[in-house]
C-alpha cells in the first residue's frame, strides 16, 4: 500500500513526541491493545500492568518502553518507515502506549453491527484528576535532565506559576478527555480511572482481563500484583524511565515514578489555580463526564 508522507491533518501535527506519519501508516491488527492517556494519568503503570498480564508476571525485563513502545514517538535512530517495519515484526498481541486523541488513534472504529469487519484495536484509557495530572507534570518537567529538555524543545519553568499558565493553555488533559468521552461505551474501549486503580488494583486487573478475554493463572496473580505495585516500580525506576537511544536516562533519579498518590495537587496548587482547572473542565466537558472523572 502507498505510504502517506503528508498525512491528513486528523493525525495531528509533528512534534518531538508525535509523528503523524507513523499514525497514518500504521497497520492495525485486531489483537492490538492501545493504551491511551493524557500525560501523567498512569500511562507507565498501565504499560506495566498490560505487560505483566500478557507475560503472566516477568521481572527481568530491561525497559518497559521496549516491551510496550510509544506508538507515535519519533526516534533519532530510525526513520518512521523503519519504525513501522519494526512494529510489523512484533508478535501478537502487540501493546502500545499513545497520548493520541480519538481521531488520531489508529483502529478506533468499533466492530458493531454497522461495520462488523472493521479492524478495531482494543483501547484502554486511564484518566486521572486534572489537578493531580497538572502537578505531576510539573515534577516531570523539573526532573528532566538538561539534555532531555533540549531534545524535546522545552525549557525548565522559572516558577510553578509560569508552568501552570503553560499547562492550562496547552490543554492536553482537556483535549484527551473531551475527544474520548463520546466513545466511553464503544465495545472496543475500556476506560479506567487512576483513582480506582490506586484503591483496588486487583479489581482493575479483573476488568482488563475480562475486556481483553485474556486468562491469568491464579499462581501468577500475586506476582503481577507485586510487580505492578508502586513500591516495586519505584525501587526499579530504571526499568520505567524514558531514555535516549544511547541508553542515557532522560530523568534525574527519583523523578519519574514519584509519589503515586491521589490528591497530591493540594501541596502546590493555590485555590485560584485549582478553580481555574475545574472551571475550564466545566466549560468543556458534559456533566456526566465531570462526575465520572470526579469533578463536581
Ligand atoms: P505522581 O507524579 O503523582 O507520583 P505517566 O506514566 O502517565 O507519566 O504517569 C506518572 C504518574 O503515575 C506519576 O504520578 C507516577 O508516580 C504514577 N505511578 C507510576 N506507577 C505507579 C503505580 N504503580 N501506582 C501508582 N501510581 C503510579
Amino acid at each position: 500500500m502507498q505510504q502517506q508522507t503528508r498525512p491528513d491533518p486528523r493525525w495531528g501535527e509533528w512534534s518531538p513526541f508525535h509523528d503523524p506519519r507513523i499514525l497514518a501508516n500504521f497497520s492495525v491488527r485486531p489483537t492490538d491493545v492501545l493504551i491511551t492517556t493524557a500525560p501523567k494519568a498512569g500511562t507507565t503503570w498501565m504499560q506495566q500492568i498490560l505487560y505483566q498480564l500478557k507475560t503472566g508476571g516477568v521481572s527481568d525485563f530491561d525497559s518497559i518502553h521496549d516491551a510496550v513502545p510509544w506508538l507515535e514517538l519519533p526516534r533519532v535512530d530510525r526513520t518512521w518507515p523503519t519504525q513501522l517495519e519494526y512494529y510489523e515484526t512484533l508478535p501478537d498481541p502487540r501493546i502500545f502506549k499513545t497520548h493520541c486523541t480519538y481521531p488520531q488513534t489508529p483502529g478506533t472504529h468499533s466492530r458493531g453491527p454497522q461495520n462488523p469487519y472493521a479492524p478495531a484495536a482494543r483501547i484502554i484509557l486511564s484518566s486521572r484528576d486534572p489537578r493531580d495530572c497538572c502537578v505531576s507534570f510539573y515534577h516531570h518537567v523539573m526532573s528532566m535532565t538538561d539534555a532531555a529538555l533540549k531534545h524535546v524543545n522545552l525549557q525548565r519553568p522559572r516558577s510553578f506559576d509560569d508552568y501552570f499558565t503553560d499547562w492550562i493553555s496547552f490543554g492536553a488533559w482537556y483535549r484527551n478527555v473531551q475527544s474520548w468521552w463520546p466513545h466511553i461505551n464503544d465495545d472496543n474501549v475500556l476506560w479506567l480511572r487512576y483513582e480506582d486503580m490506586v484503591n483496588d488494583l486487583d479489581g482493575a486487573i479483573e476488568r482488563i482481563l475480562g475486556f481483553l478475554g485474556w486468562q491469568l493463572a491464579s499462581a501468577s496473580r500475586c506476582k503481577v500484583l507485586e510487580y505492578c505495585s508502586f513500591t516495586w516500580m519505584k525501587q526499579r525506576a530504571e526499568k520505567f524511565v524514558t531514555r535516549f537511544e544511547s541508553g542515557e536516562s532522560m530523568f534525574k533519579p527519583g523523578g519519574f515514578i514519584r509519589k503515586g498518590q491521589t490528591g497530591d495537587h493540594k501541596v502546590l496548587l493555590s485555590p485560584a489555580q485549582e478553580q481555574q482547572i475545574l472551571q475550564r473542565a466545566r466549560e468543556l466537558l458534559p456533566g456526566d463526564c465531570l462526575r465520572f472523572v470526579g469533578i463536581t
